[in-house]
């Protein structure tokens, strides 16, 4: 009998890359998403990596009567992984009642059904946005939450606050920026909102949808003057859910760890690196700093790596290679 596992968001960008790892883990993943942001496609495409066929529920997480009904039909749930949220930044300034409800009223109803049926395992896809501005670069799970850039940061810094104070079994990962597709091509992001992230940008000025890249901001007190982050490639990043449940299956309590490679590079350097692994030399203008934009943000990911035996291993340069092909082939 295979652990079985409700993935909410399943077929978001990183949420299907979970599930690919999850059947090859030998897990059974019970898809819940209502496609707001999200496609059959990566559906397909997940089942055609895998040979399988994958049970999914086109189901909102915010309706807990409807979420209910895969409870009752879906027996002996193992875990819940907990992926279904709005994540544009930008978009959660414009409309913060959108994100509150249904950022945290998913939460809570995921949280009231795994109490009614008895389910211990909890994993919940936070972010390093819950640090906020700060100088302690890099971030440890140390650090107190700083103030929330936006109100998307406030929803996870608030979720987490929720796990923080509930009987369930719980691991947070503060996913830092995730970068890159599975390298077949058949799987990706493929949210429905503007992108506003640099690597989907990237791309388009890549392929010609953007005349050229706007670079927000050359005076930051970094060595090249562009802010600095930890990209991750999304596949390493799906793995670390595979090890956080392992994790859960050995440890009671709740858990927060940062999921990020340990190394920052700027805006300029990641363009340098997708010009280099691709032979391309994408258009770009350093322009006025964006709002919200902290200078530096990158992960002290020793404790994933300690306890929960992970590590990021696909390089930046990789990473371009498959975020190209991704732009080519989705
Ligand atoms: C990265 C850098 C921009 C676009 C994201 C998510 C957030 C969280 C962390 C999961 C910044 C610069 C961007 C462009 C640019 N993920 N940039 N020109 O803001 O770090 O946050 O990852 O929770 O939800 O939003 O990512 O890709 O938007 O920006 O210069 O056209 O690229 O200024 O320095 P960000 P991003």
């Amino acid at each position: 009998m295979k652990n079985k596992v409700i993935v909410t968001g399943g077929a978001g960008y990183i949420g299907i890359h979970t599930i690919v790892d999850l059947v090859e883990n030998d897990y059974e993943p019970i898809i819940i998403d209502n496609f707001s942001n999200s496609s059959i496609k990566n559906i397909l495409g997940a089942e055609n990596i895998l040979n399988v066929k994958l049970k999914v529920f086109n189901i909102d997480c915010t309706q807990e009567e409807q979420v209910k009904e895969v409870f009752e039909i879906e027996k002996n749930i193992v875990s819940v992984i907990h992926f279904a949220a709005f994540k544009s930044v930008e978009e959660s300034v414009k409309n913060p009642m959108k994100y509150k409800e249904n950022n945290i009223g998913s939460l809570q109803v995921m949280l009231n059904l795994c109490l009614r049926y008895n389910v211990k395992k909890f994993i919940f896809s936070s972010s390093c946005t819950v640090y906020g501005e700060t100088n302690n670069q890099p971030v440890s799970e140390k650090i107190p939450f700083g103030k929330a850039q936006s109100p998307y940061a406030e929803t996870k810094q608030t979720c987490e606050h929720i796990l923080a104070n509930h009987s369930i079994n719980s691991v947070s990962l503060r996913y830092f920026n995730p970068i890159g597709s599975h390298f077949s091509g058949l799987i990706g992001d493929r949210s429905k909102d503007r992108p506003s992230n640099l690597i989907p940008i990237l791309t388009s000025v890549a392929i010609g949808k953007y005349e050229k890249l706007n670079v927000y901001g050359g005076d930051y007190n970094t060595p090249d003057g562009s802010c600095i982050r930890d990209y991750i490639h999304v596949t390493d990043l799906a793995k670390s859910h595979i090890k956080a449940l392992k994790y859960l299956h050995e440890n009671n309590g709740k858990h927060i760890f940062n999921i990020g490679t340990g190394k920052g590079h700027s805006v300029l350097e990641v363009i340098k690196a997708f010009n280099n692994a691709n032979n391309l030399n994408i258009k770009y203008e350093i322009t006025s700093r964006r709002d919200g934009d902290i200078e530096q943000i990158y992960a002290d990911s020793n404790l994933a790596k300690r306890e929960l035996n992970w590590d990021a291993k696909i390089t930046i340069e990789k990473a371009m290679k498959d975020a190209w092909n991704w732009e080519l082939k989705k």
